[in-house]
């Protein structure tokens, strides 16, 4: 093997790339800032005791993001733990669903859901869990607040299985009554962790002597009482349990489960260490012409998001690459593909909290944001040059939410028309015309109602527009393949037809009945659900 070979094996092997995914207040930030904590990636006075004081994570970037305590953008988070290298996705963990949420999710080789003990799955869990269970990435559980009251891990497991329909295998298992748990037990090792109120790591280990739960030592420590129910639950899970399939949970079958406690620090660094043995490293990616290895020495990635104005302070734009192969290298000049144009990667950037680092190398599975002279678009691939790689489906998503929007003050109309571009090509909405409306005003659709109030907030604060922002009764979009300058599109009813950014007609529907009326009525029109290429 050549020396690169060998570089990019090792390196990949030790790469571990995740995304948390939640729904909001289950605990994800807390999560996260545990992990980063253990990975020694940041100092625990500052990061927890700001976080307290100021209501924001550590991923929070966005003046929007910390007056509502919410985090709209996604960010990358790189640290090391026993010889591992692990990058967490952040996802943003509002109510609301957007793009970028399932854009994250293509740049995840495994996802991490946080369950509320006392709440179960919850909407958002559930809509982010159908993401990644569409792209078959493996799903881990960690069930969250095991130092409060809550539903019982049988009933968990249950609703698990029927919200989501995936199988799932305790890893760990609650040892005690509900809101007083002991501790847990952990079903591979053998051992009994117990929680300590107050306690520096939140815990305290037990092996067995004999390798099993009914070992009588256990009973001394946790009563006889609640060493017999837990070994009742154990041979329970032994028996009538799934038993631990490490294939079934790479294909996204069956989901690891793990209990505990991030505020109080229980149970996380055993589900870490755990995760990260079981969780997958980079793999393979799909192209139009076969999968790409990620040990395969020619260099390839994908945009996967892209943001202007992190810093108000530098106008920039950044686009966030992951790594699908080869070895990237600062300074490299690669293909950008869409365009054939080369393109020189200068400055590559990492995040880490609001820290940006200048890097030097990055490995498959490692994400970077690189500053966009303006040629990047999401879904776009950068390759070794003289190759021509093409990711397979890189998903669009038709907007469902929309509005009219126009500058309050008509002399403000350069910075409104430049601020819709910016924004636009960050993907967080999507523009279109309606040209017998004039050019003063332009229809916007979003995926998620909040798109539309982040567009409004950044318009005022990043380019000094006041907007006002008309919605509109549509919530489905269809591109128009076949139609005909001029003529009426019958069944329309109450819907529009408008222009995409590239002059391609749309109709907008109120709902979903109606495009297939409309559908019915002009069969000559195919009614596409995203534009064709
Ligand atoms: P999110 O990112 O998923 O939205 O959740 P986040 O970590 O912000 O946690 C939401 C709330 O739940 C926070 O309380 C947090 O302290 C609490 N929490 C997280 N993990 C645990 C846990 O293991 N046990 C208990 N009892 N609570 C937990 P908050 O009052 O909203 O915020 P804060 O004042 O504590 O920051």
């Amino acid at each position: 093997m050549s020396e690169m070979a060998t570089e990019l094996h090792s390196e990949v092997q030790r790469r571990r790339t995740f995304a948390i995914i939640s729904h909001p207040d289950a605990g994800k930030t807390t999560l996260t800032e545990k992990l980063l904590l253990y990975g020694g990636a940041i100092r625990l006075a500052g990061t927890v005791k700001a976080r307290k004081a100021a209501k924001h994570a550590v991923s929070d970037w966005m003046e929007i993001e910390k007056q509502r305590g919410i985090s709209v953008t996604s960010s990358v988070l790189q640290f090391d733990y026993d010889g591992f290298r692990v990058n967490i996705l952040d996802t943003p963990g509002h109510q609301d669903f957007s793009e970028d949420t399932y854009r994250t999710l293509m740049a995840t080789d495994s996802a991490v859901m946080v369950i509320d003990v006392a709440k179960g799955v919850e909407d958002q869990t559930k809509k982010l869990f159908h993401v990644c269970r569409q792209r078959g990435i493996p799903i881990f559980t960690f069930v969250n607040k095991l130092d409060r009251h809550g539903k019982s891990p049988f009933e968990l497991m249950e609703e698990i299985e029927n919200v989501l329909g995936i199988r799932s295998y305790p890893m760990n298992w609650p040892v005690g009554v509900d809101g007083n748990y002991k501790g847990v037990y952990n079903r591979r090792l053998a051992q009994v962790e117990l929680f300590e109120k107050g306690g520096a790591h939140g815990q305290w280990v037990m092996p067995s002597t004999v390798g099993t739960v009914d070992d009588p030592a256990f009973a001394d420590i946790l009563g006889v009482d609640a060493h017999r129910a837990l070994c009742d639950d154990i041979e329970l899970l032994d028996m009538a349990g799934d038993e631990f399939d490490i294939d079934k949970v790479l294909q996204g079958e069956l989901t690891p489960m793990f209990f505990g406690s991030a505020l109080t620090n229980f149970g996380v660094r055993p589900f870490l260490e755990e995760f990260l043995k079981l969780a997958p490293k980079p793999l393979a990616r799909k192209t139009v012409d076969g999968p790409i290895d990620p040990t395969n020495e020619d260099f390839s990635a994908f945009v996967f998001k892209i943001q202007a104005n992190m810093n108000p302070t530098h106008r920039d734009r950044i686009a966030f690459i992951r790594v699908c192969s080869g070895k990237f290298t600062r300074g490299m000049s690669v293909k950008h593909v869409p365009s054939g144009k080369s393109v020189k990667l200068a400055q590559p950037q990492q995040f880490m909290a609001q820290e940006r680092v200048i890097i030097d190398e990055a490995f498959p599975g490692d994400v970077i944001g690189l500053f966009d002279p303006g040629v990047f678009g999401i879904g776009d691939t950068i390759c070794s040059e003289g190759k021509n790689v093409h990711f397979a489906d890189f998903p669009v998503f038709p907007p469902e939410h929309f509005a009219r929007v126009q500058a309050k003050d008509t002399m403000k109309r350069k910075q409104f028309v430049k601020g819709m571009t910016q924004l636009t090509q960050e993907g967080a909405v999507q523009v279109f015309r309606q040209p017998e409306i004039g050019v003063e005003s332009f229809v916007v659709g979003a995926v998620g109602v909040l798109q539309l109030e982040v567009l409004e907030y950044r318009l005022k604060n990043e380019y000094g527009v006041d907007i006002s922002m008309h919605h509109l009764p549509y919530s489905v979009a269809r591109w128009l393949d076949g139609y005909q300058e001029g003529k009426t599109v019958k069944g329309l009813d109450s819907g529009v037809i408008i222009r995409d950014i590239q002059d391609r007609p749309v109709a907008l529907f109120r709902n979903e009945w109606s495009v297939r009326w409309a559908t019915e009525q002009n069969p000559h029109i195919q009614f596409l659900l995203v534009p064709e290429r």
